[in-house]
């Protein structure tokens, strides 16, 4: 039986996030510059997109640039920008053709005006498709994002268009970036690191974590299948027993 075969379509995970780390150690093995790192990273990306959408995973959220990435050196955030608008202009075809709608989350009003701009068109663009939905996480930070989510609140508060005793976690989760999307069931990262890195941290409160050492670029179809084969057969609880879930 091949991998796709063993994956329970029942028990999938309805929202997969990843952390794509590694693309600059891949390019240092290699002998190459960190760019080429982050080029291969895209041939992940297609590959991690076809995968979930071949197998039915609803959404996937891929960390493709973080708040703190603004600090890296001037030329490879450049690259990275312009990677971002290359392979949207190479990608929309794709998104149309496998009815996949593509968001973005994070501050994004950062970005530069050529992406910003590229981005917006092909969010647009597939704003009516529903088989899948790929949000990138474009200058995220997950205490960013619980900033602007605690301010938006005091401001309804001051203003008296609620109570505090109206905020609950659903008030919060709707303030959120990712309002419309469910919480991560899976949080895969690559490059074997270990961390969080300010990602998602109000959404992965009952994620699974699931850390492999392949690094991004050599991450390929059956990477996922194993993360996803990995997180099935693992026993959820949210704080019952073992007992109460069977
Ligand atoms: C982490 O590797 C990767 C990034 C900071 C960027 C991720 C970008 C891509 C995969 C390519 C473009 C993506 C899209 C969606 C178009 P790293 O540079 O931190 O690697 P290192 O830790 O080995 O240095």
């Amino acid at each position: 039986m091949n991998l796709k075969e063993k994956i329970n379509k029942q028990k999938l995970p309805q929202h997969i996030a990843i952390i794509m780390d590694g693309n600059g150690r891949w390019a240092k093995k290699q002998g190459f510059l960190r760019a080429v790192g982050h080029e291969k990273g895209t041939v992940a990306v297609r590959e991690t997109v076809e995968i979930c959408a071949e197998t039915g995973v609803k959404n996937l959220t891929l960390f493709a640039f973080s708040t703190e990435n603004w600090n890296r050196p001037k030329l490879e955030v450049k690259t990275l920008m312009k990677l971002l608008v290359s392979s949207l202009k190479k990608e929309i075809k794709t998104l149309m053709d496998n009815n996949i709608q593509l968001k973005a989350i994070g501050c994004l009003d950062n970005l530069p005006s050529k992406a910003k701009k590229e981005l917006e068109e092909v969010i647009e663009k597939t704003s009516n498709n529903n088989l899948m939905t790929l949000t990138l996480a474009l200058s995220y930070g997950s205490r960013e994002e619980l900033l602007s989510v605690i301010k938006r609140i005091s401001e309804k508060v001051s203003a008296q268009e609620i109570e505090t005793s109206e905020i609950n976690e659903d008030f919060v989760q709707q303030h959120l970036y990712t309002h419309d999307l469910p919480d991560v069931d899976l949080l895969i990262r690559t490059s074997g690191e270990r961390r969080i890195s300010n990602f998602l941290l109000w959404q992965i409160a009952y994620a699974e974590l699931y850390f492999t050492d392949i690094l991004w670029p050599d991450f390929r179809k059956e990477d996922l299948l194993e993360a996803i084969l990995n997180y099935q057969n693992r026993e959820r609880r949210f704080g019952k027993t073992s007992e109460q879930i069977n």
